[in-house]
């Protein structure tokens, strides 16, 4: 980012500087090497001002304080040398501010994090408002990197290890209120008196007042942060839950835990030179720079109004949904949390409604339990809520989303209804995840205000919305309902009118491959282990399991109806749906589940699919054959423009099915394999295993061309 004048100006009166950080030009303030160097000099010009009793520091951006470290410039470092010396240079920078003369408070209001919280870790006092965009963290590890300006040593030694950890390795970041719990913050005030409160806290720092900070969490706390002992313990925990849950392709939050430990135990310098070296071997790591281009990557999809020219959305402030089912219930209940719209659930009696307002419900009990939000913001979003079996409201709505059963005729119907209860200018969108949105608006007398969105189950959790304009869908609602998917929290890429659309299509070849696999002797946890090595949260049959076999058949038949052979699979998933196994939802699938837990893989599975696991193919082909499979699919849809951009590909596939981050997604995955050798591992498979696996004509043409899918 560049800055055009000074970021950082002070006033001084009455023997206090007021400092203001405000980054001219760019939507954030982040620190860059320019930043720093102002930095520096504000610091050194406070310091020898005789005059200057006390600092207060403020951003001058309404809704950010300091976002870190300019990310675009430590992305362009070409050695782990020059990113060690970026690190060490900002550790100095800030213990001159922890070590300053004179007392420095801090007001925070905005997004506090990475360097931005380091910053305001090295100050003396730290006051907060208890705004929602108040989010205050360290999230470098979600970059691939660690907090490299010393707060793998000060957050510990402010609250604890444990909370610390907790903290850092997930590269978490809390609202204020968790944040003050925690000890992050030393006070929490309404925006409106966040000035007055900090320059308080500085003048009252100048008679010699400290804070007097005291741990939370007592005994407990004292037993395994305050002891070497205790703290061997937790170190020991935290690296096992690590190597658990990042199987070892995520070199970063091993680095920080062996720099926090290093820190603690031999000291802040000693620690601080570890964490400039470590942070400069994560810098240059290729999972770093795909976690980086990850970033980027929604950061302009969020920006992106989803079709060129489109004209500004329309402000959905009324939601009308037919269908009250999980899906119909899940986009409500998000929709209320997250976009604080009215709702109107409709479903055919009110027995099903009243279950969908329960089930809406129940996601805003969970952000209560959780203290997402307080019980005064519960209470409000509850009451947002209302449904009945009638269209009764549905014209006053800027967009209605059925999720009625997926089937054409009924969505049609149902289209038919609510048309004739909507005003004009109203959207129409399906959730579906394999109806043409096209032959869908064929039964609209509005077909251009007809759209899809295709939510992802559980709605709440999942980030991804697949919007699909249909053949004569209008731009301007295209942009609504991209803007509203946003503002429910979602992740939104536009994606092409046909079969599966994006993600079920390229999930298809890899779900496919199970039956065949199975039926050659491979076992299920086999088959799952090696995806999940591979860096997938789950294998492929779990996969099935949880989206439901019932569900997977279906949308197999219409993936082999639309493609043909290569993606027909061996009928397996069809013979567990007739014995009454549709996966975890009914308590049997591949797995048995128990109370909700997954148990062992049911064995008598082989016998109903009439194969033996005895070895199958080798583990390196059985991986192949999934992610190959997948590839080709994903290369073929490109070249039929089902994504508008490679990123979208990417990024649909990561936050859609969970497609490794560290592998930056199919596309880039298979830019870093290249076009030839995947052409050429395709055509091999091929001849051994059928017509499936022949490699695509875009691959073809990308390996002729020795090009890549992304420049
Ligand atoms: N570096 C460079 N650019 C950044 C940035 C950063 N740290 N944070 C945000 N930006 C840019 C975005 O790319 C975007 O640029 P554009 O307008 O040119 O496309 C612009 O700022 C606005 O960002 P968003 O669209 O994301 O704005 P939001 O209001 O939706 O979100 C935010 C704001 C919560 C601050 C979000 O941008 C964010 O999470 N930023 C990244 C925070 C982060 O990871 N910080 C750690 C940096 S690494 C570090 O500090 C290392 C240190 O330990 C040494």
């Amino acid at each position: 980012m560049g800055a055009s004048g000074p970021a950082l100006t002070w006033d001084i009166t009455d023997g206090f500087a007021v400092a203001v950080l405000d980054v001219k030009g760019q939507p954030v303030n982040v620190i860059s090497r320019a930043v720093k160097d102002e930095f520096l000099a504000c610091f050194e010009a406070l310091a020898n001002d005789a005059s200057v009793r006390a600092v207060a520091f403020f951003s001058g951006k309404p809704d950010t304080f300091i976002a870190g470290a300019d990310i675009e410039e430590f992305v362009k470092l070409g050695s782990a040398a020059e990113a060690e010396r970026l690190s060490a240079d900002g550790q100095e920078m800030l213990d001159r501010i922890a070590r300053f003369p004179k007392p420095v408070a801090v007001g925070i209001h905005g997004a506090c994090l990475g360097g931005g919280f380091e910053f305001a870790l090295a100050c003396h006092y730290r006051v907060a408002t208890d705004h929602p965009k108040t989010q205050i963290g360290l999230p470098e590890i979600q970059l691939g990197i660690l907090p490299g300006a010393g707060g793998c040593q000060r957050l510990p030694r402010l609250v604890g290890a444990r909370a610390a950890l907790d903290m850092i390795l997930a590269g978490k970041t809390e609202r204020a209120a968790k944040a003050f719990r925690l000890g992050m913050v030393d006070e929490l005030v309404p925006p409106a008196i966040l000035r007055d409160v900090t320059l308080a806290a500085a003048q009252r720092m100048t008679g010699g007042w400290r804070p007097k900070r005291k741990r939370p969490g007592g005994f407990t706390a004292w037993l395994l942060d305050g002891n070497p002992l205790g703290r061997r313990l937790v170190f020991r925990m935290a690296r096992k839950q690590v190597l658990a849950t990042t199987r070892g392709h995520y070199p970063a939050p091993l680095a920080a835990l062996e720099v926090v430990e290093h820190g603690l135990r031999h000291g802040m310098a000693e620690g601080l030179k570890r964490e400039a070296r470590l942070f400069g071997q994560l810098a240059v790591t290729d999972v770093s720079r795909k976690l980086v281009q990850i970033f980027f990557a929604t950061t302009q999809l969020k920006k992106d109004a989803g079709a060129t020219g489109a004209p500004p959305p329309v402000p959905v402030k009324r939601l009308a949904i037919v269908g009250s089912g999980f899906m119909g219930s899940g986009i409500a209940g998000t929709a209320v949390a997250q976009a604080g719209v009215d709702v109107r659930l409709k479903d055919a009696d009110l027995t099903r409604v009243a279950q969908g307002l329960h089930a809406a419900r129940g996601i805003l009990d969970d952000r209560l339990k959780r203290r997402r939000i307080t019980r005064y913001e519960h209470a409000r979003l509850v009451a947002l809520l209302s449904g009945g079996d009638t269209f009764a409201g549905f014209g006053r709505a800027e967009l209605v989303i059925e999720a009625v059963f997926e089937d054409l005729a009924v969505k049609q119907q149902v289209l038919r209804e609510a048309e004739e209860a909507m005003s004009g200018a109203g959207v129409f969108a399906s959730n579906t995840s394999t109806i043409p949105i096209t032959s869908i608006a064929e039964a609209a007398r509005g077909p251009e205000r007809v759209i899809g969105m295709h939510f992802f189950s559980p709605v709440a959790k999942m980030p991804l919305l697949e919007v699909i304009p249909g053949a004569r869908t209008a731009p301007g609602v295209v942009s609504t309902a991209v803007a509203f998917g946003r503002r429910m929290g979602k992740t939104v890429i536009v994606v092409k009118d046909s079969p599966g659309f994006w993600v079920n299509r390229i999930l298809a070849p890899y779900a496919g491959e199970v039956g065949h696999l199975l039926a050659e002797g491979a076992s299920v946890e086999e088959v799952d282990d090696l995806a999940v090595r591979f860096g997938f949260p789950v294998g492929p049959v779990t996969l099935l399991d949880e989206v439901g076999l019932d569900v997977a058949d279906k949308v197999a038949h219409v993936m082999v109806a639309a493609y043909g052979e290569r993606l027909q699979s061996t009928g397996g998933v069809a013979a567990l749906v007739k014995a009454g196994r549709l996966g975890r939802k009914s308590g049997r699938g591949f797995y048995l589940y128990k109370a909700g837990k997954k148990r062992g893989v049911d064995g008598s599975v082989y016998a109903l699919l009439g194969v033996h696991p005895n070895g199958g193919p080798r583990p390196a082909e059985i991986l192949q054959r999934l992610v190959l499979g997948m590839l080709n699919e994903a290369a073929r849809a490109v070249g039929e423009g089902v994504v508008r951009a490679p990123r979208d590909g990417d990024i649909g596939a990561i936050f859609g099915f969970g497609f490794p981050p560290f592998r930056g997604g199919p596309l880039r995955h298979a830019d870093d394999l290249g076009a030839a050798r995947l052409a050429a591992d395709l055509e091999r498979l091929a001849e051994r295993h059928g017509p499936r696996f022949a490699p695509c004509d875009v691959l073809q043409d990308l390996a002729r061309r020795n090009a890549k899918f992304y420049p």
